[in-house]
C-alpha cells in the first residue's frame, strides 16, 4: 500500500527486515476502526512477503483501540464509511456477508503463515479487544484495560473474537467477561490466559524484542507447521491429530534433507 492509501485507512506499516508492523494509527479517536482500516489490515497481510515471519499489531498514541467507532452507529453522524444503521434496509444475507468481509483481517492473523502479536496499552474495547485476541500472542501492559463492551450496547462481539477468548479462558469465564461486559486489567488477563506477557507500559518494547527473538531463533519452516498442527488439534480426533503429525513429519524430513 501507497503512503496515502495507509493513512486513508488509519493505519501505519513498517517492515523490519522479518518482522512486520501495522499501528492502528488513528490516535485522534483511541484509534477506532472503521471498514477501511480493516479492507487495509487484509491487504496488508495478504501483501507480506514470504520473508515475514512476525506480524506486529499495536496502536499509535498509548492505546490499542477503542474499537468500532460509534459514528457508524449514529446516522446523525456521516462517517466516510457510511453508517451501519443504513444497511438494515438490505436482505439479512447481504448483511451477513458485508461483515464477512469486515472479519477478513481478524481472521488472517491466525494464518500459519507468521506468528502474529498484539501489544496492547491502554484500552482494548469491543473491535479492539477482539482484534487483540485474533492475535496468536499478547503482550499486555498491567494497567491495560480490556472489555467486551458489545453486549452492553445490545451487539455481539462478531469481529472473530469469541472463538479465542473461550479456548484461552474457558467458556464459563468467557460468558462471565462477556455478558457483564466488565473491564479485565492487564494484569487480571495475564493471570487468566488471555496475555502471555504481563509487564508494566515503559518496558513493552523490550518484551516484545524478547519474544520476537524467541519465537523465531527456530526453522521458519518448522515454526510454521508446528503453528498449524497446534491450530488445527481442537477440532481432530486423536487418531487423525497423530496423522497430521506424522504426514507434517514426512515434510519436515524431506525440508532438512534438502529435497
Ligand atoms: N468511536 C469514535 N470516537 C471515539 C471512540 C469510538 N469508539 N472512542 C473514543 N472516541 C473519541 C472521543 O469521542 C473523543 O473525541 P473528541 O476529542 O472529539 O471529544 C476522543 O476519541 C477521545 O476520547 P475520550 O476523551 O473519551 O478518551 P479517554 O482516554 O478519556 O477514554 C475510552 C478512552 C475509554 C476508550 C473512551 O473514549 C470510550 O469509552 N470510548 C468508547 C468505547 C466504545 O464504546 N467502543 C465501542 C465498543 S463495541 C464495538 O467495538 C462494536 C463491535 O465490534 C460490534
Amino acid at each position: 500500500m501507497t503512503p496515502e492509501e495507509l493513512a486513508h485507512a488509519g493505519l501505519d506499516l513498517a517492515v523490519d527486515g522479518v518482522v512486520a508492523t501495522i499501528t492502528l494509527n488513528r490516535p485522534e479517536v483511541r484509534n477506532a476502526q472503521v471498514p477501511r482500516m480493516w479492507a487495509g489490515i487484509a491487504r496488508i497481510l495478504r501483501e507480506l512477503g514470504d520473508d515475514v515471519r512476525v506480524v506486529v499489531v499495536r496502536g499509535a498514541g498509548g492505546t490499542f483501540s477503542a474499537g468500532l467507532d460509534l459514528s457508524l452507529l449514529d446516522p446523525a453522524k456521516p462517517e466516510e464509511d457510511g453508517n451501519f444503521i443504513a444497511t438494515l434496509g438490505l436482505p439479512d444475507q447481504a448483511i451477513i456477508d458485508q461483515i464477512g468481509i469486515y472479519q477478513e483481517p481478524f481472521a488472517l492473523l491466525a494464518s500459519p503463515r507468521f506468528i502474529t502479536i498484539a501489544v496492547v496499552e491502554g484500552h482494548a474495547i469491543g473491535a479492539g479487544f477482539q482484534l487483540a485476541l485474533s492475535c496468536d500472542l499478547r503482550i499486555v501492559a498491567d494497567d491495560a484495560r480490556f472489555c467486551m463492551k458489545e453486549p452492553a450496547l445490545g451487539l455481539v462481539p462478531d469481529l472473530v473474537g469469541t472463538k479465542p477468548l473461550v479456548e484461552a479462558v474457558g467458556y464459563a469465564r468467557a460468558l462471565e467477561i462477556c455478558a457483564s461486559a466488565r473491564i479485565v486489567s492487564g494484569a487480571e488477563a495475564g493471570e487468566i490466559g488471555i496475555a502471555q506477557v504481563v509487564a508494566p507500559a515503559s518496558e513493552l518494547d523490550g518484551a516484545l524484542a524478547a519474544m520476537v527473538d524467541a519465537v523465531t531463533a527456530h526453522a521458519h519452516g518448522a515454526v510454521t507447521a508446528t503453528k498449524q498442527l497446534l491450530q488445527d488439534a481442537p477440532s481432530r480426533s486423536l487418531d487423525d491429530q497423530r496423522l497430521a503429525e506424522r504426514t507434517a513429519q514426512v515434510g519436515r524430513f524431506r525440508a532438512l534433507a534438502g529435497g
